[in-house]
Parts: structure tokens; C-alpha cells; sequence
């Protein structure tokens, strides 16, 4: 199987088989309905229960499966690209997928460490209330069985061992909507600190959700819970600070990565009125053992994060971002303090590269680092350099 994402054409017909072999109905018509009424239930225009039952599962096989695998391998990138996620020598690399409906971020997880060269075994234990979905998925993994260098294995029993990696693919967001919006931030801050207890000291908890404003923001409000009782997340925060997306309600923090469909699902995005350019989702990484890429990456002074697309106004480019938190009142060490607008004016022509060339989602270190507050850099003064999360040399060894 390529472990390229997007996901291969071999995928479309390993995709098509399992339908099949499943009874579900996969002519062009029948399968842009459901993808739109799917769409519709996820986006809140329907009711949940539509996200349910045998029309769901087509268009969630179809569809949904290839977009949102790239969603978990994006995830976990800078965690491999850090070498804390790995494949293991000597045994299975152990994933629990909680919500793992048919699969996708098991299969996510399996190509990021194929793409980054690692060879090896998984085996993912799935945790899913639905049992058709559980059932589809496992056709699909008896099928595939490797990526690129992983071996996958995929068991449906509970295991009560630790894992190297806890990962929840869009699930919080189907769970627990009956509450308010406080008790389920409480109510899903407690779920995430059972599975951290599950998670090996080394190991990872990986949380994504859909790209969505509401569903986002939930997952703001439950990582600013978690950071208050000393849970630093790992990525894609630099800092533990409340964070600054909450104070206006129009804001949220989410990933567009420049990844597309894959080619052989343009035609169903189209008829069913979807996009098929870029990749949006949300995610959290918190760590058993503390570690964050802040603290990984401590040697990049000024390091902040682009939460925004390039803001192009008369003059200048600007763009959101978020940093670093100083500590202990000292100044000068963060370009900016939680979230930020800043620009760079089109008449500073020299070192503007990786000014230019940023987008949502990527790092950028500022040195030497500006006091908070900077809604101006001034390129004459400050360095503006890109930080590849995912390159592993970029680590201190
Ligand atoms: C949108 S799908 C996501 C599937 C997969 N993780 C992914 O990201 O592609 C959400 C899945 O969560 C499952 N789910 C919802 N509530 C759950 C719960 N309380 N416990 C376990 N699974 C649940 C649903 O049955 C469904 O398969």
C-alpha cells in the first residue's frame, strides 16, 4: 500500500471492494445523496442521528474515510517528527482508537510514521459504540493489513495494558450533547485524563476534531481546563496560558493544511457540494511526560505559531499568531504574549521569505525576539525564520 498521502489510487479500489463485500450501494447518484445528507448531520443542519445507520456508513466509507485519514497523520506529525512517536525494534507499537468507526486515524498514524521511513508493527485496539462501523472497518484492515513499512493489526477487544498512544478521531464531538456547554468541557477534560491514565509514561494523547467553530472551541475549552490544573499541551500550543481564541467569539483555532483529496474523490466532493482543496481539522497532543514542542524546540528563540491565512491589506502582509507566554514578567523573550496581529510592510523587501511563504498551521521564530505586544516586525531588526516540526534534525539531539 503507498503510504503517500493522499491516499493512493489502489485505496479507491481496496475502498470499493469493502463496499461490496458489505452490501453497501456505491453508484455515483446514490452515493452523492448520502455524502450530502452526511454532511449536512455533521455540520449540524440535521440531526446526529443522521451521522447513523446503513447510508451514513456509505458515504462515511466512500468519503470520509481517505479525507480524514491525512487528519490523524497531520496530528502526529511534529510527535514523530520529535521521535516521540515511533515504531519499537523489539515489539508492536501499542494504539488505542477510541471512536475508531472505520478506521481512519489508526490508518493516519500508520502512514505519518511510514512517510517519515519507520518500519514496523502496530497494533491498534478500536473503541467504537457502533458495531456495523467496527465491522466495515475491520474488512477494510483485513484487507490492507500494511502501510508502506507498518504492519497494522487491529483487535476489537478491550485491552486493559498501557499504550504508546491514545488518539480520539471526531468523536468528542458526538459525545455528551445533551449537556451545556461548561459540564461537557468538564465532563470531556475528565474523559481525556482517564485515557491519559492509559497512556505509557512516554506516551501520547492525541485528540482531532472537525475544523467546525463550535466543535473547536469546545476542544479550546477543554485544553484550557486540562493547562489550569498543569497539563501543558504538547501541539499545537507553544504556551499554557488561557487561550486567546476564547476571548472573542468569533475566533478559533484550527488547522487548513495544504492537502487535497485525493484525485478519484474530485468528482463525489463535487456532486455532493463539498470541497476537495485543503485539509481542515483541529487536534490537541498532550504527553504523560511533560514534554512539549516548546521544550523540544527551547533552542529557537521567539518561536510562535501561525493561527491565521496571510491578512493582505494595503502596504502589508499580517497575520495571526500565537506564542510563546514570557514567564516571571521577564520581556523579550516571546514576540508575542497568547494571540497576536502582526504584520510586515511590503516595502521591506529582504529576508521576508519565510514571512511570505507561512501559512496556517506552520512555526516561525522571531530573533531576537520582540516585546510583547509587537503588532509590527521590523525585517531590518528581527530575523523571521521557518521551524519544520517534522524534520527530526531540527531537534537537538
Ligand atoms: C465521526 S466518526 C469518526 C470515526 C473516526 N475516528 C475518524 O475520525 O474518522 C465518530 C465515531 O465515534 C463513535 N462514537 C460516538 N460516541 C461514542 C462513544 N461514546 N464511545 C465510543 N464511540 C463513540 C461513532 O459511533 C462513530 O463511529
Amino acid at each position: 500500500m503507498d503510504p503517500r498521502l493522499p491516499l493512493s489510487e489502489e485505496w479507491r479500489d481496496l475502498l470499493q471492494a469493502v463496499a461490496q463485500e458489505h452490501g453497501l450501494a456505491h453508484d455515483a447518484q446514490s452515493l452523492a445523496r448520502a455524502l450530502s445528507d452526511l454532511s449536512r448531520a455533521y455540520n449540524g443542519l440535521d440531526p446526529a442521528s443522521a451521522t447513523r445507520g446503513r447510508a451514513a456508513l456509505t458515504a462515511r466509507l466512500a468519503f470520509s474515510f481517505a479525507r480524514d485519514v491525512p487528519k490523524a497523520a497531520s496530528a502526529v506529525r511534529e510527535l514523530v517528527g520529535a521521535g516521540l512517536l515511533r515504531a519499537p525494534r523489539d515489539r508492536e507499537l501499542r494504539v488505542i482508537d477510541v471512536g475508531a468507526g472505520l478506521g481512519a486515524m489508526t490508518w493516519g498514524v500508520a502512514a505519518a510514521l511510514a512517510n517519515a521511513g519507520q518500519s514496523g508493527k502496530m497494533h491498534a485496539a478500536w473503541i467504537d459504540l457502533d458495531a456495523d462501523a467496527l465491522a466495515i472497518g475491520t474488512t477494510v484492515a483485513k484487507r490492507a493489513a500494511r502501510v508502506g513499512g507498518m504492519e497494522v493489526r487491529v483487535s476489537l477487544e478491550r485491552s486493559r495494558g498501557e499504550a504508546d498512544l491514545v488518539i480520539l478521531g471526531q468523536v468528542l464531538s458526538e459525545m455528551d450533547l445533551a449537556l451545556d456547554e461548561g459540564s461537557r468541557a468538564s465532563r470531556h477534560e475528565a474523559l481525556l485524563r482517564e485515557w491519559l491514565e492509559r497512556v505509557a509514561p512516554d506516551g501520547s494523547l492525541v485528540v482531532v476534531e472537525p475544523a467546525l467553530r463550535d466543535r473547536t472551541r469546545h476542544l479550546h475549552r477543554v485544553r484550557d481546563r486540562l493547562a489550569a490544573c498543569g497539563l501543558s499541551p504538547f501541539a499545537p500550543c507553544l504556551h499554557s496560558a488561557p487561550c486567546p481564541a476564547l476571548a472573542h467569539a468569533t475566533d478559533w483555532c484550527h488547522e487548513d493544511r495544504p492537502i487535497d483529496l485525493p484525485r478519484w474523490l474530485v468528482p463525489l466532493a463535487r456532486a455532493s457540494g463539498l470541497r476537495w482543496e485543503g485539509l481542515t481539522y483541529s487536534y490537541l497532543v498532550l504527553r504523560r511526560d511533560g514534554r512539549t514542542l516548546r521544550s523540544m524546540l527551547h533552542a529557537k528563540r521567539g518561536l510562535a505559531r501561525v493561527t491565521s491565512r496571510a491578512l493582505m491589506t494595503k502596504g502589508k502582509s499580517e497575520r495571526m499568531l500565537c506564542g510563546e507566554v514570557s514567564r516571571g514578567g521577564e520581556r523579550g523573550e516571546t514576540l508575542v504574549g497568547g494571540g497576536a496581529r502582526v504584520a510586515v510592510l511590503d516595502r521591506e523587501k529582504t529576508g521576508r521569505e519565510a514571512w511570505d511563504a507561512a501559512s496556517r498551521g506552520d512555526l516561525l521564530a522571531f530573533d531576537p525576539p520582540a516585546d510583547e505586544g509587537t503588532s509590527r516586525v521590523r525585517l531590518e531588526r528581527t530575523r523571521v525564520s521557518a521551524v519544520d516540526a517534522t524534520d527530526p534534525s531540527g531537534y537537538p539531539k
